[in-house]
């Protein structure tokens, strides 16, 4: 050892310390569920475990899970979605010691998991054998992931396996933020949808890849960029700051569509000959929208933005003018989603 012999721990304390405490977090989340509750939730571990298909609530967005380790439970979640075959899953964990089993951790993905776990963080590792291909998309890697929400841990925790899950829409629709909405995309298609209510961040998790020498933002989501920098104590690279740009394989699809033009704008740009538009934005706009949301801050237009989609493409207007956030926290997140949902 060099610097006087000192020996690296995760926050001042032995590795396994901070495990513990992340288990203590997912116990206390766990012990708060009502007991009818949990009576659902052991349905649906049954279900899982059965090879069924469960929707289910996460602090980010509802998702459509089965066992991470059952191929053809796998496959029908695919199919559900009307997912290509080559985005892969996040896997769903309740535990860090569930995590091992599945892929090759290192201290600084460890050092992530103690800090931001359970929360909305997914992590890219190398595989172990025991993932099927068609789970991790036919790639040597796999993404973990702890939600934040009490039904979700106990699902994992219950059936005792990790959960695969893609957010619980059709491909290529907004992801459900509600109960309601994952009923209406696939409600007709599997055994249970478990409802808890609406999802608090209403923004995916944000996925980094550890595999290599340096952190790589795969998609920016719920967990900002900044503060695992600040954890991790280095930047945290962009796909295109790599000579190999390695890509988050689901950002290739256009994603988040409403059935109604979007457009990106500053609220002085609306064109003067603009009509039957609606604008939403943290700004007010210039002109006479026909229908105007107005969100508080960059955190509640990330949060309600897939839900004042859906809200505006059932209003009747024919374009909706979405302000251009700043780049910064969960601003980037939030620019990421729109100029999906505008195609580009
Ligand atoms: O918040 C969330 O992450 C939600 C909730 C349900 O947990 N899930 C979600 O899953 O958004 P999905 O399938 O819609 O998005 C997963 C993203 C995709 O962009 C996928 O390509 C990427 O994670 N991903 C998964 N495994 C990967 C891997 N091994 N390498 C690179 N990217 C991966
Ligand atoms: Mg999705």
């Amino acid at each position: 050892m060099t610097d006087g012999g000192e020996v690296k721990t995760v926050s001042g304390r032995g590795i396994e310390a901070a495990a513990s405490d992340v288990d203590a977090r997912v116990e206390n989340k766990i012990s708060a569920l009502a007991p009818e509750q949990l009576e659902i939730v052991r349905r649906g571990a049954e279900i899982i475990k059965s090879g069924g298909l469960v929707a289910f609530p996460t602090e980010t967005v509802y998702g459509l899970g089965a066992n991470a380790l059952d191929a053809e439970a796998v496959r029908r979640i695919y199919e559900t979605k009307g997912r290509p075959s080559d985005n892969p899953l996040i896997l769903h964990v309740s535990s860090i010691e569930m995590t091992e089993g599945l892929v090759e951790l290192n201290w600084r993905a460890r050092m992530l998991m103690e800090k931001f776990w359970p929360g909305p963080l997914s992590i890219v590792l190398p595989a172990k054998e025991v993932i099927p291909s068609r789970t991790r998309g036919g790639l040597p890697t796999a993404a973990v992931r702890m939600p934040d929400a009490a039904v979700a841990l106990a699902l994992i925790k219950f059936s005792n396996l990790p959960i695969a899950a893609p957010s619980a829409n059709i491909s290529g629709r907004p992801s459900p933020t509600d109960a309601e909405t994952v009923r209406r995309d696939v409600g007709d298609k599997i055994p249970l949808v478990i409802d808890g209510g609406e999802t608090r961040f209403g923004v995916e998790s944000t996925v980094i890849d550890m595999t290599g020498e340096h952190a790589v933002l795969l998609r920016p989501g719920g967990l900002a960029k900044e503060e695992i920098e600040a954890e991790l104590g280095e930047e945290v690279l962009l796909p295109q700051d790599q000579t190999i740009i390695k890509r988050s394989p689901g950002t290739r699809y256009r994603h988040y569509a409403p059935n109604v033009t979007l457009i990106l704008a500053a609220p002085d740009e609306i064109p003067a000959d603009a009509e039957n538009w609606a604008w939403m934005g943290i700004s007010e706009p210039a002109g006479n929208p026909a229908k105007k949301i107005k969100f508080r801050d960059d955190a509640e237009y990330a949060r309600e933005l897939f839900r004042a989609m859906r809200a505006l493409e059932k209003s009747g207007v024919s374009a909706i003018y979405a302000e251009i956030p700043e780049e910064r926290g969960i601003g980037r997140a939030l620019k990421d989603r729109l100029v999906r949902a505008a195609g580009g």
